[in-house]
């Protein structure tokens, strides 16, 4: 075979609305920074600079989640695969699809690799990522799509039997509202063949939650800030970092990790591009991130509700993390 031949296809869309996955920034931004309770969505971390950074969280001592993961999808890709074949694997808030590696392998070692779908909404973090894995995996057609999963669940590739993963807890960053919309539409276009993987941080002691999000060195602290720069590069704000101390606290009724932005003291932002100013008081905190934490009852239920139902369940020896798969319910 040639080398021309056996060249893996990449292919990159943008499936957001007009301007990208950041066109709701501003809508978003005016929306969180008027409530009573300060917040901004999560997705707004991932410029490139925040995947960078999320990425050496990831490698972080304290930060359990991803070792965790990866050593479960190590266990469980073979007869994961075996058990219905998939050909196309679609993942959403795919990163730097490390971890995908292991379930790419396995799917090449059945002899059944075909097409490889990441949806995220960092697009520098999905271009580098996809041309990666083309050099790596010949042969691969990549399919990259640059959107928000929770606008563009339809946006699936037909043929199959395929695998759609969700990693990395992030399906903990949605309010259990948000989450289940999010898989009801995962449910609709999921055909009787395919399969869901999902990755999800497990209830655990105070001490060992806390402190995955508030490591020593500080990363942590230096993303959550970085929600700021992006506000500062595209809407021409004034925020300054050093003005905003880093808070990660278990909230244990709501069953999720907080992460925060606390103002040091009483000052005001500007925010040229929609003509807002915010003020704030000494102590007064934007809610930057949520990251729900489960039971295995919780995840059934949860999924149930949306139209799945689980049909695998793997967890590590400590119960840290766990990786459910399942079918639809139609
Ligand atoms: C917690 S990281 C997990 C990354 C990777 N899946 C892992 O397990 O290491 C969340 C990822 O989801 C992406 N993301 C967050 N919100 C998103 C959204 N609404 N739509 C698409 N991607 C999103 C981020 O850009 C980031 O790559």
């Amino acid at each position: 075979m040639t080398s021309s031949q056996r060249a893996s296809r990449i292919e990159i869309r943008r499936r957001s609305r007009e301007g990208g996955p950041f066109a709701r920034l501003a809508e978003d931004v005016r929306r969180g920074l008027t409530k009573t309770r300060k917040e901004l969505p999560p997705k707004y971390f991932y410029d490139a600079r925040g995947a960078e950074l999320f990425e050496q969280i990831s490698e972080l001592p304290e930060y359990y989640l991803t070792r965790t993961e990866h050593a479960l999808l190590a266990q469980i890709a073979d007869p994961v695969v075996a058990s219905f074949r998939p050909t196309t694997l679609v993942e959403f808030g795919s990163g730097s699809s490390r971890k995908t590696r292991i379930l790419l392998d396995a799917i090449a070692r059945a002899g059944l690799l075909d097409l490889y779908v990441p949806i995220d909404v960092s697009e520098e973090m999905l271009r580098q990522t996809a041309h990666a894995l083309g050099e790596n995996y010949p042969g691969l057609r990549i399919h990259g799509v640059i959107g928000d999963f929770e606008e563009h669940v339809e946006a699936l590739p037909e043929g199959g039997p395929r695998l759609i993963i969700f990693l990395g807890s992030t399906i903990g960053n949605l309010t259990p509202d948000e989450a289940t919309g999010f898989l009801r539409n995962v449910a609709r276009v999921l055909a009787p063949q395919d399969r869901f993987l999902l990755g999800t941080d497990l209830v655990k002691e105070v001490d060992v939650l806390e402190r995955a999000y508030n490591d020593t060195a500080g990363v942590t602290a230096t993303f959550n800030r970085n929600i700021l720069s992006v506000i500062n590069q595209r809407l021409n704000a004034h925020f300054d970092l050093d003005r905003f101390d880093h808070s990660a606290f278990y909230n244990r009724e709501e069953s999720r990790i907080e992460m925060h932005l606390v103002a040091r003291e009483s000052h005001r932002v500007a925010i040229g591009a929609i003509d807002l100013t915010v003020d704030f008081s000494k102590g007064e905190s934007i809610r930057t991130e949520i990251s729900c934490k489960y039971t295995q009852a919780m995840v059934e239920a949860m999924l149930e509700k949306a139209g799945l139902r689980m049909t695998r369940w793997d967890t590590d020896t400590n119960h840290f993390f766990a990786l459910s798969l399942s079918a639809a319910l139609h």
